[in-house]
């Protein structure tokens, strides 16, 4: 695939299941190596720096993986801390308010001594993404932060995402199939077919176009190029 994702942007990546999305986004933090061409993150190589350089990349990207990737031997409220026990010199008493101030902004306060296998999935989902936002990354990939959310939370998410970005500014990329949140957060839209990117541009290009997939994708239709394999 041949992509760009614009810094400073929220950017989302639309396309079918097992097209690429999730592997996309492992590529972005080094987690997966292409077997050919190459991943610049901040217009840099990612094969071309030092294993202590990924390291210190990764500590600027937060990653809500799709299925949650929690540590199922710590409580909610210690997944959240982690990032910042591991990263930070702060004060334990600061780390507790950070982390605290997450929780409940993804509405997980009450839950915050539960373990992640007493979570349903959409409180993992909620639970991924507080944890990706502790450290207040420069930037923040989400791939399906909307799966197993109801609708009034998925809206939420996609408001909470928003806001974020307005304050905090940085790069977001959220993977999703949702149309909703993608007109809700997306300035930027690619959509991936089949490990290539179709069609990659500003948000209203894609919502106005005329190729028959990105249509069909975006309206959800059966009559069109995209069907079932
Ligand atoms: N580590 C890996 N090594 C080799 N192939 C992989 C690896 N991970 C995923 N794949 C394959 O790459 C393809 C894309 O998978 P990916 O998980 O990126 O799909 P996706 O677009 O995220 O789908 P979904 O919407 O269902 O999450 C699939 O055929 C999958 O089997
Ligand atoms: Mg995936």
């Amino acid at each position: 695939m041949d992509l760009r994702i614009p810094e400073g942007t929220t950017a989302v990546v639309l396309g079918p299941s097992g097209t690429g999305k999730s592997v996309l986004i492992k590529h972005v933090i080094g987690l997966l190596a292409p077997d050919r061409g190459e991943v610049l993150v901040h217009d840099r190589s990612l094969s071309r720096m030092s294993s202590s350089e990924v390291l210190g990349l990764r500590r600027d990207i937060g990653v809500m993986f799709q299925d949650g990737a929690l540590f199922s031997s710590m409580t909610v409220f210690d997944n959240v801390a982690f990032p910042l026990r591991q990263h930070t010199d702060l004060p334990d008493s600061t780390i507790r308010e950070v982390a605290a101030e997450h929780l409940q902004a993804v509405g997980l306060w009450n839950a915050r001594d539960r373990m992640p296998n007493e979570l349903s999935g959409g409180m993992k989902k909620r639970a991924g993404l507080a944890r990706a936002l502790a450290l207040d990354p420069g930037i923040l990939l989400c791939d399906e932060p909307d799966s197993g959310l109801d609708p009034v939370r998925t809206a939420l998410l996609g408001e909470l995402l928003r806001e974020r970005h307005e304050e905090l500014g940085g790069t977001v990329v959220v993977v999703t199939h949702n149309i909703a949140l993608a007109k809700l957060v997306a300035e930027h839209v690619s959509l991936l077919w089949q490990g290539r990117i179709v069609s990659s541009g500003p948000a209203e290009e894609a919502f106005n176009s005329d190729d028959p997939f990105t249509r069909q994708f975006l309206a959800g239709q059966t009559a069109g190029p995209l069907g079932m394999d």
